[in-house]
């Protein structure tokens, strides 16, 4: 594959966009009532499609058919066709200034940004600063953006984006509006890798997508680079093969053996960690999940209307499967459970038999 994935898939339109529907919402009729702003800060988790729906904005702000067609106008999006769309997209926009406060090219750039912003766009309506990493920002450069953010010529619009919104001095983010990018649930991320799979005829199972989605975390960045290395590396794309190049165990596997300890079954606990160390896969991390899915299964027990707050990060499927164990919980006895498993934890890092503690703290409950 020439183009990553994250790029070639990257939204192009406001409606391709997954989640994030507040913040379209509002950018969309800021479009359609031409109140487009002079100051937008862009904060939240990485991959969640800040930069992407800074160049939408950026796009529908410029887009000639919009300033054209009344109709199209009141869609509030980017026609992609006209020549400053086009531009956009192909990264050559003349009036579009893209700056990575992360890299040396940043300072330069503020520090011009004073006069240059002065002076009128070359084609376009606007002239639209993107900065990138706005944290990053020395503090010279704050400086520079702050007295431009002050009293923006009616040409400009800046467009900040960051993964640290604390790191932006308030002076700055107060003179802008500011949008809250959150974590994408699991289920928009599956069901965007699952159509990219179909579209560059991948072969992947679905136990794979979905573990490449939990490890994502939140981000279709990490979840689109991820499919990308794996399916490079493998033709044939299975959830052990995920388990292996990213050394973490998936759902699926996790709740087998808690099933097993649930049920309050020994041999088949131990027997599952056997096969499980000579499969090559790490044990100290199978212990660190294992604890994890206990504790949300004694969670969901206590209060049930957390299968709400865990949509975000476990699929229906998965969700159904805790939701029969936490039945299985015994408050009592697996709150004892999981204190044993963190000490054996903390025990299996440092040991060269990392096994061990977790078979024997298994052997004490199991009986
Ligand atoms: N809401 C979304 N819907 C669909 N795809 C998305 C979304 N957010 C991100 N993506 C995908 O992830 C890629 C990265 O998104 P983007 O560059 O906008 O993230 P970001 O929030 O700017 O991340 P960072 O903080 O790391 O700069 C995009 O190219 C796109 O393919
Ligand atoms: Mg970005
Ligand atoms: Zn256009």
């Amino acid at each position: 594959m020439s183009v990553a994935i994250y790029r070639k898939y990257r939204p192009k339109s406001f409606g391709d966009l997954l989640g994030q529907e507040h913040i379209i919402e509002i950018l969309k009729n800021a479009a359609i009532r031409d109140r487009i702003a002079h100051g937008y800060l862009f904060y939240g988790t990485r991959g969640s499609g800040k930069t992407t729906v800074a160049r939408i904005l950026a796009k529908v702000a410029n887009c000639e058919t919009r300033a054209k067609d009344k109709k199209f106008h009141d869609k509030g999006e980017p026609c992609n066709t006209c020549p400053r769309c086009i531009e956009l997209d192909e990264g050559r926009a003349l009036d579009v200034v893209e700056i990575d406060a992360a890299s040396n090219r940043g300072i330069d750039e503020i520090r011009s940004l004073k006069e240059s912003v002065r002076l009128s766009p070359t084609v376009a309506k606007h002239k639209i600063y993107i900065i990138d990493e706005t944290h990053q920002l020395t503090k010279e450069a704050f400086n520079a953006l702050l007295k431009t953010l002050e009293e923006p010529p009616a040409h400009a619009i800046f467009i900040l984006a960051t993964t640290e919104f604390e790191k932006v001095p308030a002076t700055i983010s107060s003179r802008t509006q500011r949008f809250h990018f959150k974590k994408l649930p699991i289920e928009s991320i599956i069901k965007k890798l699952e159509t990219i799979s179909k579209t560059e005829k991948m072969d992947i199972e679905k136990d794979a997508i979905e573990l490449i989605a939990a490890v994502a975390d939140g981000s279709f960045r990490d979840a689109e680079t991820l499919i990308d290395q794996i399916t490079s590396l493998e033709d044939k794309v299975t959830v052990e093969s995920v388990e292996k190049i990213i050394g973490k165990v998936g759902f699926t596997r996790i709740a087998e053996l808690a099933g097993f300890i649930l049920e309050n079954d020994l041999n088949k606990s131990l027997e599952y960690i056997a096969t499980f160390q000579n499969n090559g896969l790490n044990i100290v991390d199978l212990a660190k999940e294992l604890i994890h899915y206990l504790r949300r299964a004694l969670a969901l027990k206590a209060d049930p209307k957390l299968e709400e707050i865990f949509k975000n990060d476990l699929t229906e499927r998965e969700r159904e499967t805790l939701k029969s164990h936490s039945e299985k919980i015994n408050p009592e006895k697996h709150i004892s459970l999981i204190r044993d498993l963190i000490r054996s934890y903390s025990d299996m890092r440092y040991s060269p038999f990392a096994s061990i503690p977790l078979e024997v703290t298994l052997i004490e409950h199991l009986k």
